[in-house]
């Protein structure tokens, strides 16, 4: 029987992690919640006090970790430790797609999962509730009780030891994160046993209304997070197809979305046509959900699914032909300046960013590129195009043709176009007759946004192409 909760583990110091713990912490201050992870350095980074030093950009992050760590919100690498002292132990690492073996490309690699269940089947004391948070797919919890089963066997000595698994999969999306776990839309609890379900619902009660929290079972919880970020990424593909008949035609997708989302059957969210989306998550969840269908030996609906990622690669390939198009069919020797690298605005995650795909095919196409993204580091987009052109061009040598810039005007002198390629605030705000200035003639801004207003370019000489927009807005003057 769970005893009331008073100690929570997490297992996992990433981006679903170290954001929900914190919330929790602070809506929670009779609770101790302790963080772990294997990686040193990020733990190290979570105790940084310099609150920018932090591994995980998120608005309201920073004031969170500052109000409750050291208090009641520990990050440290004593995994045994921390699961010995815990009621409770949510498992939030990552479950990337498996690279090698059955279903290479596909599954999910749950080497992680597994490894993270041995730990607590190991360490853990009296009962414990298992709270999976990572994405996985479904079934993973007969996985995770079969081994915390097992080892109960084996340690014969401790057979005092009990566990229950719960499904409550992370809706948070990144740049909003802080804001997702204090007002989210539901959270979804899976499990068997109610009372196990009552003891995480306590947990959540303290901020959120009860009606905005569904049970369901276990199986149910797991399929939906695979199915609600399918939907979401579907719309995103289903936007950008428009996006590109818009273009042909003459229509402008704004102006399409908004007529469309504002049926409410349809709805206005999840609608902006961009490059493409990235993140850590649609990708490899739908590719998750392929591999699960033609496990069932359900061909047509793996089928339907993997539209919706061909459909993404698409769109960017598009835009990187679009851009040398323009640029009189060839990019050898131009320099066209990149503005933005992360997945999207206000984070500084590069996870499968779309800004990695265009950028690479910028560069096999021969041009220099000058990069800037306000939160990105320099490191981090030199490892990411490294790892990305290397895997088509051996010998490529990334830092003779791309430089990491620190203002607009790096950007702009002697360039031939810029890209817009993360929706950043700041972006919005670009003057863009100085820039005009300083670029290379004939100069394209090629917005992969729409987020530029049009009246800024007026007075400049610059052409502009503007992803989903038919009507020529080459120049303006
Ligand atoms: P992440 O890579 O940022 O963090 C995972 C962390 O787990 C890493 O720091 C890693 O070192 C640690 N780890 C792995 N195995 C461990 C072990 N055995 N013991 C201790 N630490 C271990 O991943 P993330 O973005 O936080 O995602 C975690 C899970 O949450 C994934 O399944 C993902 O699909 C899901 N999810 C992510 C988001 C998001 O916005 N990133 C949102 C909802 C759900
Ligand atoms: C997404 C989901 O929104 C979260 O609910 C989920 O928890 C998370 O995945 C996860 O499981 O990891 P996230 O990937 O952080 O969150 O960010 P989103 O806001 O969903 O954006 C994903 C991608 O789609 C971005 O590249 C974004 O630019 C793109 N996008 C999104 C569009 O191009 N248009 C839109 O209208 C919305």
């Amino acid at each position: 029987m769970p005893n009331k909760v008073k100690t929570i583990c997490c297992i996992g110091a990433g981006y679903v992690g170290g954001p929900t713990m914190a919330v929790i912490a602070y809506k929670c201050k009779h609770l101790k919640v302790i963080v772990v992870d294997l990686n040193k350095d990020k733990i190290k980074s979570w105790n940084n006090n310099d609150l920018t030093k932090l591994p995980v950009y998120e608005p309201g992050l920073k004031d969170l970790i500052k109000e409750c760590r050291g208090k009641n919100l520990f990050f440290n690498t004593d995994i045994k430790g921390s699961i010995a002292e815990s009621d409770m132990v949510f498992i939030s690492v990552n479950t990337p797609t498996k690279e090698n073996g059955l279903g290479a490309g596909e599954a999910s690699d749950l080497k992680y999962v597994e490894s993270s269940a041995r730990s607590i089947a190991e360490f853990a004391t009296g009962h414990t509730i298992v709270v999976e948070k990572s994405t996985i797919p479904v079934k993973t919890a007969e996985v995770i009780q079969t081994i915390l089963n097992s080892s109960k066997k084996d340690l014969a000595n401790r057979t005092n030891k009990s566990f229950a698994v719960l499904s409550s999969p992370e809706f948070l999306a990144e740049g909003t994160a802080i804001n997702d776990l204090l007002y989210p839309s539901r959270v979804l609890i899976g499990g068997e046993s109610e009372s196990e379900i009552n003891s995480l619902i306590d947990i959540y009660k303290n901020w959120i209304d009860e009606e905005k929290i569904i049970t369901t079972n276990i199986w149910s919880s797991e399929l939906s997070k695979l199915t609600a970020n399918a939907f979401l990424a579907q719309r995103v593909s289903s936007i950008n197809s428009i996006s590109a008949l818009c273009e042909e035609t003459g229509a402008d997708i704004s102006e399409v979305a908004k007529a469309v989302g504002t049926d409410q059957r349809i709805g206005k969210y999840f609608l902006k046509s961009g490059p493409g989306f990235g993140g850590s998550c649609f990708k490899k969840d739908i590719l998750n959900l392929i591999y699960i269908c033609k496990y069932y030996g359900l061909k047509e609906v793996a089928d339907y699914w993997n539209q919706v990622l061909k459909i993404n690669q698409w769109q960017q390939n598009r835009l990187t032909n679009i851009i040398v198009n323009k640029l009189f069919g060839t990019l050898t020797n131009k320099k066209i300046g990149v503005l933005g690298f992360a997945f999207k605005a206000n984070t500084n995650d590069t996870r499968e960013s779309p800004a990695i795909n265009i950028c690479t095919n910028l560069l096999l196409e021969g041009a220099h590129l000058s990069i800037y993204d306000p939160k990105v580091s320099e490191n981090k987009i030199l490892e990411n195009l490294k790892d990305s052109i290397h895997a088509k061009l051996d010998s490529f040598e990334i830092k003779k043709s791309v430089t990491i810039a620190t203002s607009y005007e790096q950007i702009a002198s002697g360039a031939d176009a810029i890209l817009i390629i993360t929706e950043w605030d700041d972006f919005k705000e670009i003057e863009w007759s100085n820039i005009s200035e300083l670029m290379r003639n004939p100069a394209w801004i090629f917005d992969c946004r729409d987020i530029v207003d049009l009246d800024k370019f007026r007075e400049t000489e610059l052409n502009i192409w503007k992803l989903g927009h038919g009507s020529n807005i080459k120049n303006l003057k």
